[in-house]
């Protein structure tokens, strides 16, 4: 079989997606890369061996070089790029959130629907060892019905400012709610089997962001444009089957100094999972509930492994590229999730539980 032919564009966390496709020798060769920060793209390039540079996505996907692309831009600019390299027959495989909002992630939708392009939305975290362990016990009933989901990723001090355009609505869409928030929510809904989401109440509020508290910045890190996101989120989600969802996440509050940890508690009625991730480190995450003849037992499943999933999602995209399966993690899934938030940024504006069909009407 012919190596696909891989381009990267966006040279941020786009380099964990290189160092992916790189430990992938024998299926890809990144020939590839597009930013518009010429230097970083250059010593990139050089470092890694990568001989093709451009500073236009389009030029990159009409070039003719490559097969498929990993888009790793600012938010606003997922859309554009991903439909642009569809347009061009290209496999995509897109960071979360899939768009900036609900209405950006349509188009792609409509686009992919008609391309033969593959689309897989970028939820690393998904192919976790400990998380790919949940979604087998879950399939396999050992929680029985879940009813109830906690999620939730909180930091004390981790407003991201190193490129600016996190903090701007109109690149980024919101804060931690899709950036953090997005994640939450997949995980949640994968884990479910992605129900249908039917009502969402939502609160955001900035108790730091705009104030310039618990914000990081190194000398060299470029001036800011103003703080116009949420820090804080709090919601409940109704879905379609009776199970809730309650999603707090953050960027900033006062707790453990370095705090930066995410969960999920399923309750199901034949046991519970909790998954606690301290810090973004290690796979032992997992707590299970459950009762033998009466009593209560406590399990700890001892799971090994590597944590580092963009690895395990870049082998993901290029499986199904080579065996022509479905995407892991479809369009789809990242339209329901940016129905969500849409959802709770309205319902925090109004007021008031919505519906999520509601939105965008
Ligand atoms: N899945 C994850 O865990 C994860 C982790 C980090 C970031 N992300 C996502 O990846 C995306 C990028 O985030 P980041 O942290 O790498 O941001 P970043 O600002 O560090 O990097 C973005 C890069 O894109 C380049 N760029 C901007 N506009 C461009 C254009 N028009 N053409 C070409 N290049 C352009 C910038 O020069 C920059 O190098 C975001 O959507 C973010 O949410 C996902």
């Amino acid at each position: 079989m012919r190596k696909l032919r891989i381009g990267i564009v966006g040279m941020g966390i786009g380099l964990t997606h290189l160092k992916g496709y790189k430990a992938l020798p024998d299926a890809v060769d990144v020939v590839a890369l597009c930013d518009l920060n010429e230097a970083l793209m250059t010593s990139i390039g050089a470092e890694y061996g990568v001989p093709l540079h451009y500073k236009n996505f389009q030029d990159m996907f009409t070039s003719g070089e490559v097969d498929a692309v990993s888009i790793c831009l600012p938010n606003s600019l997922h859309a554009p790029a991903s439909i642009a390299a569809l347009e061009a027959g290209l496999h995509v495989l897109c960071e979360k959130p899939v768009a900036e909002n609900a209405t950006a992630a349509q188009k792609i939708v409509d686009v992919e629907a008609r391309s033969p392009g593959k689309f897989m939305v970028c939820y690393n975290r998904r192919y976790r060892p400990d998380v790919k362990w949940m979604k087998n016990a879950i399939n396999n009933g050992l929680l029985g019905h879940i009813y109830q989901v906690k999620a939730g990723w909180v930091r004390e001090a981790g407003i991201p400012t190193k490129t600016g355009w996190f903090i701007n609505k109109k690149v980024a869409g919101g804060g931690p709610l899709i950036d953090l928030g997005v994640h939450m929510l997949d995980l949640a809904l994968w884990l479910l089997g992605y129900p249908k989401p039917l009502t969402v109440s939502g609160t955001v509020q900035a108790n730091f962001g705009p104030h310039g508290l618990k914000i990081k910045r190194e000398p060299t890190d470029p001036p800011l444009p103003p703080y116009d996101v949420e820090d804080t989120v709090s919601a409940f989600v109704r879905l379609e089957g009776g199970t809730t969802l309650n999603l707090e996440t953050n960027w900033a509050s006062h707790t453990k100094p370095g705090k930066d940890d995410l969960y999920i508690t399923l309750v199901g009625t034949k046991g519970t999972i909790e998954f606690y991730v301290e810090n973004y480190a290690a796979v032992d995450t997992l707590t299970f509930y459950t009762e033998v003849e009466g009593a209560p037992v406590t399990i700890r499943p001892g799971i090994v492994g590597e944590r580092s999933d963009h690895l395990y999602a870049v082998a993901e995209f290029v499986k199904c590229i080579q065996e022509d399966s479905s995407s892991p993690a479809t369009v789809h899934d990242g339209l329901t999730v940016m129905k969500i938030i849409d959802a709770i940024y309205e319902s925090a504006a109004r007021g008031n539980e919505i519906a999520v069909d509601a939105v965008n009407k």
